[in-house]
């Protein structure tokens, strides 16, 4: 049975490697990069390694060549309907016989500008009749490292987020129940994989108990979270995109309470100052 993992060269698909390391011989993993360059790691660790692009159809076929279980770990968005269309249609022919997807937090219902290209997918998958697993992930706690930086550096932590609630858990949680997926745990087919739903005013808490550092919790306007963020060395263009973020949370669209995920897991989730402290150190 062979195993591949795209998006190997990030965050997601190297926990996910690692994971999957533990389970199954190197001979059966096989990592998809988009530049050879990028490999030399995954090499060494004896995984094998195939070049594919999410934009290029005819790469991707190559890539898949005898693949039987995929973890397709979604692209950025821009071009990703077209993208993600090409990978899925050249797992089909390549005759994969399942596919965990990386997918958004209640895709079918969210209005978030995130959402749409993940509904997309899921609908092109379930199209192919190809058994599959649709990994709900909600938000890294990686993604609020910009505003907990700032925050530590400034001694201000600002959202704009409101109290709109998030389901944060740590990247590598995510990671381990999407390789629980792959190796064939008896899933449904659609997991919300979300922590327990708080907000900004709780991960500042966190944060505070996480470093033993005080902060001023500041709950902002629009551009009051930019600012903050600019004075604290993000650029423009990055906070405009994290502002996008706090819309989606305030608008509630991270906010799913479920029990699917330490369910997938077979643990509890680490708490959100434990998960703070993890990324800190
Ligand atoms: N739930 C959340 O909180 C959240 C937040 C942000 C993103 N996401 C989604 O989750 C995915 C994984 O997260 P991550 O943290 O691992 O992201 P990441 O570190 O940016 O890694 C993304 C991976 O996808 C690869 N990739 C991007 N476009 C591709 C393409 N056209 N063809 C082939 N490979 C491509 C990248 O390759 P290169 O190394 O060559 O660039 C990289 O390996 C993201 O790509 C995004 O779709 C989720």
């Amino acid at each position: 049975m062979n195993y591949l993992v795209t998006g190997a060269t990030g965050g997601f698909g190297n926990y996910a490697l690692e994971f999957l390391k533990e389970n199954v011989p190197t001979e059966n993993i096989f990592a998809m990069v988009r530049s050879e360059t990028k490999a030399a790691a995954l090499k060494k660790a004896g995984i094998n390694v195939r070049v594919g692009d999410y934009g290029d159809k005819d790469s991707m076929e190559r890539a898949l060549e005898g693949v039987d279980r995929l973890l397709f770990v979604s692209g950025a968005p821009g071009n990703r309907q077209q993208e993600h269309a090409n990978v899925v249609e050249a797992a089909k022919e390549a005759g994969v016989s399942y596919i965990a997807y990386t997918s958004f937090a209640k895709a079918d219902k969210a209005t978030s500008p995130l959402a749409a290209d993940h509904l997309f997918t899921e609908r092109l998958i379930e199209k192919t009749g190809i058994p599959h697993t649709f990994l709900r992930n909600n938000w890294y706690l990686e993604n609020e490292l910009p505003l907990v930086e700032a925050a530590l550096n400034s001694g201000k932590f600002v959202y704009a987020a409101g109290n709109g609630k998030t389901g944060w858990a740590l990247k590598k949680e995510y990671a381990e129940v999407a390789v629980k997926a792959l190796l064939g745990a008896d899933f449904p087919a659609i997991l919300e994989l979300s922590g327990k739903p708080v907000d900004y005013q709780v991960l500042a808490k966190a944060l505070e108990t996480a470093t033993g550092k005080t902060v001023d919790i500041i709950s902002s306007d629009d551009q009051g979270f930019i600012a903050n963020l600019v004075a604290n060395g993000v650029p423009e263009s990055v906070a405009e995109i994290f502002l996008t973020f706090q819309y989606d949370i305030k608008n509630d669209q991270l906010d799913v309470t479920s029990t699917d995920f330490e369910k997938a897991l077979g643990r509890p989730l680490r708490s959100i100052e434990a998960g703070l402290k993890e990324l800190l150190d």
